[in-house]
């Protein structure tokens, strides 16, 4: 079941827009709303980091599992079993190590957390707030055994984590949020942290034109802009063919250094 992704759209235009508001005016007051939040926030803090920790924390207040961009329950229990499911396909084993960039409330985080060895576990994320919520899940899920990290952090340099350690990296709906500079800091510093055979996976909203972002909230870019930012790196990247299969909304793209 592949998704019909829209991937030559320019959602930033005032064409689509207007077009967009015509075939679905009930979204209309949402969005000026949105926009209206987003750029308060946007006065009051001028990096990207501050910015997103900002329309998280105003997220997660109202509903966690929507923060994570999960509408219903059914929904956000679904998106963690695919990402799970898939990575169980390619070979996630439990004595493997993983750190997942932007693990958010543990929407798949829970179900890699039963899956692995206490501790192999380590989840990061900018958001205090979502990382609360990641706690309550832990413990609704009853892995407090399992004595995962769960980090908050300001960047993607990974200083503080060692050297040739993980077995998979994982980033899910985290780059789709992220100005270039953001994955760029990200791609500099993640060959150091993963192990021999080890991969980077992560996800991002694909175009095939206008690389585009919508009230510095979601960020389209096109395959070969990521392919040759990680191999700027030294690292090498592959779209993941079999993801698109799988009728999510997002592209994935496979780094091994
Ligand atoms: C759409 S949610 C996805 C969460 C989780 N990966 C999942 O699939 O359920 C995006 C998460 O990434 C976090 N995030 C955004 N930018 C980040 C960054 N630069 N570094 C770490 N986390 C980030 C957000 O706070 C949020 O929790």
């Amino acid at each position: 079941m592949a998704t019909k992704k829209n991937l030559t759209a320019d959602r930033s235009s005032v064409v689509h827009k207007v077009r967009y508001a015509l075939r679905h005016p009930e979204r209309i007051g949402g969005y000026v709303r949105r926009a209206a939040r987003d750029s308060w926030l946007r006065t009051k803090h001028r990096d990207h980091v501050s910015y997103y920790r900002a329309v998280m924390a105003s997220d997660t207040a109202r509903n966690p599992e929507a923060a994570v961009g999960s509408q219903t329950h059914d929904r956000w229990l679904a998106l963690g079993k695919m990402q799970f499911d898939y990575l169980l396909g390619h070979g996630l084993a439990p004595h493997h190590r993983m750190l997942d960039i932007g693990c958010g409330n543990l929407r798949a985080g829970w179900r890699f957390i039963e899956h692995l060895h206490p501790g192999h576990y380590y989840g990061i994320d900018i958001s205090p707030d979502i990382l609360i919520s990641a706690k309550q899940t832990l413990t609704r899920q009853r892995l407090q055994e399992k004595l995962p990290h769960l980090t908050i952090t300001q960047d993607l340099k990974l200083e503080f984590l060692p050297t040739a350690h993980f077995d998979v990296v994982h980033a899910h709906s985290v780059f789709s949020h992220s100005p270039i500079e953001v994955i760029d800091e990200c791609l500099a510093h993640v060959g150091r942290v993963l192990a021999p055979g080890g991969f980077f996976d992560f996800t991002f909203d694909r175009t095939e034109g206008e690389e585009h972002q919508v009230l510095r909230e979601d960020f389209y870019y096109r395959t070969q802009t990521l392919v040759d930012l990680a191999a700027r790196h030294g690292l090498t990247a592959r779209f993941m063919d079999d993801w698109e299969q799988l009728g999510h909304g997002q592209s994935k793209i496979r780094v091994t250094a």
